[in-house]
């Protein structure tokens, strides 16, 4: 049996190990060896957005992440911005037209801000697509080398929910910043003094809003197609508020690093927010990415500092004894965590702390979750009731409610 413990570039660029990936994220070791599509870790979150150039300003000067790569008309693409940025071992690629007639464009109209791609890492790309197409997995790119100075790549595409795709890359004969076409850039961007080095180290869980009724069906994709494990099953009251409810299952790659939630609305007496979600984004799409955090009160203070909005936790969230006794002790006192409205779950394996941001773009659709696990590898499923709550409220005041 060979024990899968590989760190991937990123991880090793980001001076992470295999501790501290199983802290952060809940990493295990696994036989890679019967998995018929082994998937190492994350390579990308690939956005597409209005305004490359703004927004990768901002995930620089509020997220804290640094420019490590660039495409556009100054490098050949004549097509589009593309804003390579990394915090920790947590890659995002934001894509903006500048061509009018650019592809992006009608991704943009219909979907508003939001991530077109959400790229794997694998060790062997052509034994992945095999196997992807034996189970009718839709192949939206075959296998190809790509080279450069760097070395070469080779990649595929598979289509997921909605308009997203996991690309497949294997990069292991390749030492460039980030693909063939793209060329190494540092930021201008100058952090405070005094700023944290970063605000998060690795990215825990993708979850995924789909259609109604099928989120077995996608469920099944992620079982069959790329031999993901069932994790954790939420259904019914767990996740309901009186007004609206959803469904969520969660899926993983054999070493755990990749998790993915995947939520349904389900009927209740109003519009549930993944029904707002499936409207606004017009289909199914990525609903929020969480970033896992060794310190979240730190990141929080920062981001707050910076302006980010979070969901508000009402008081009684930290008053009510049932949840005093179901968390115990955790590493801060209660009332830092009211302070800043995070959140605490625990289950038998440990707790995590999480809080979640509105919607980063315009509509509401994409958000971000800041979660720092101890021990527990679960999703917050203790929590989802008061946060459901706090997110009606918002939808509520935005008239979708
Ligand atoms: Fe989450």
């Amino acid at each position: 049996m060979t024990l899968e413990y590989t760190l991937t570039d990123s991880e090793k660029l980001a001076h992470l190990d295999a501790d501290e990936l199983h802290r952060l994220v809940g990493l295990v070791e696994y036989d890679s060896e019967s998995d018929p599509f082994p998937v190492s870790g994350w390579d990308a979150v690939v956005w597409v957005v209005g305004n490359a150039t703004q927004t990768a300003h901002y995930f620089q000067s509020v997220y804290g992440m640094e420019l490590v790569a660039y495409s556009g008309p100054n490098t050949g693409n004549r097509d589009h911005h593309a804003y390579v940025l990394r915090s920790g071992a947590v890659r995002f690629v934001i894509k903006g037209a500048v061509d009018p007639n650019s592809a992006l464009i009608e991704h943009h109209r219909l979907h508003g801000d939001g991530v077109v791609d959400i790229a794997l890492q694998v060790p062997d790309v052509d034994k992945c697509i095999e196997h992807a197409r034996l189970q009718g997995a839709t192949i939206i790119e075959e296998p190809r080398d790509t080279a450069d100075e760097h070395g070469t790549v080779r990649t595929a595409a598979i289509a997921t929910y909605g308009d997203t795709r996991h690309t497949l890359v294997d990069r292991s004969r390749y030492n460039g910043p980030y693909l063939p076409g793209y060329v190494e850039r540092t930021s201008t961007f100058r952090k405070r003094d005094g700023a944290p080095k970063r605000l998060f180290q690795a990215l825990d869980h993708v979850v995924g809003n789909v259609e109604l009724g099928r989120m077995d069906e996608w469920v099944g994709f992620y079982n069959r197609v790329m031999g993901f494990t069932n994790m954790a099953e939420f259904v019914g009251d767990d996740i309901a508020t009186d007004y609206s409810a959803l469904m969520s299952k969660v899926v993983c790659n054999g070493n755990h690093r990749v998790k993915f939630p995947l939520n349904e609305p389900a009927i209740a007496k109003k519009r549930s927010q993944i029904d707002e979600y499936l409207d606004f984004y017009q289909g199914p799409g990525a609903q929020h990415l969480a970033l896992a955090t060794n310190d979240i009160l730190t990141t929080v203070d920062q981001l707050r500092d910076e302006g980010v909005e979070f969901l508000a936790t009402p008081d009684a969230y930290y008053e009510d004894p049932e949840l005093r006794a179901r968390i115990g002790e955790v590493r801060v006192p209660i009332e830092e965590l009211k302070k800043r409205g995070i959140l605490v779950d625990r289950d038998e394996d440990g707790y995590l702390l999480q809080i979640f941001t509105k919607p980063i773009g315009d509509r509401p659709t994409v958000f971000f979750e800041l979660i720092e696990r101890h021990g527990s590898l679960g999703f917050g499923k203790g929590n989802f009731k008061a946060l459901f709550e706090a997110i009606e409220r918002e939808q509520a005041a935005r008239g979708n409610f």
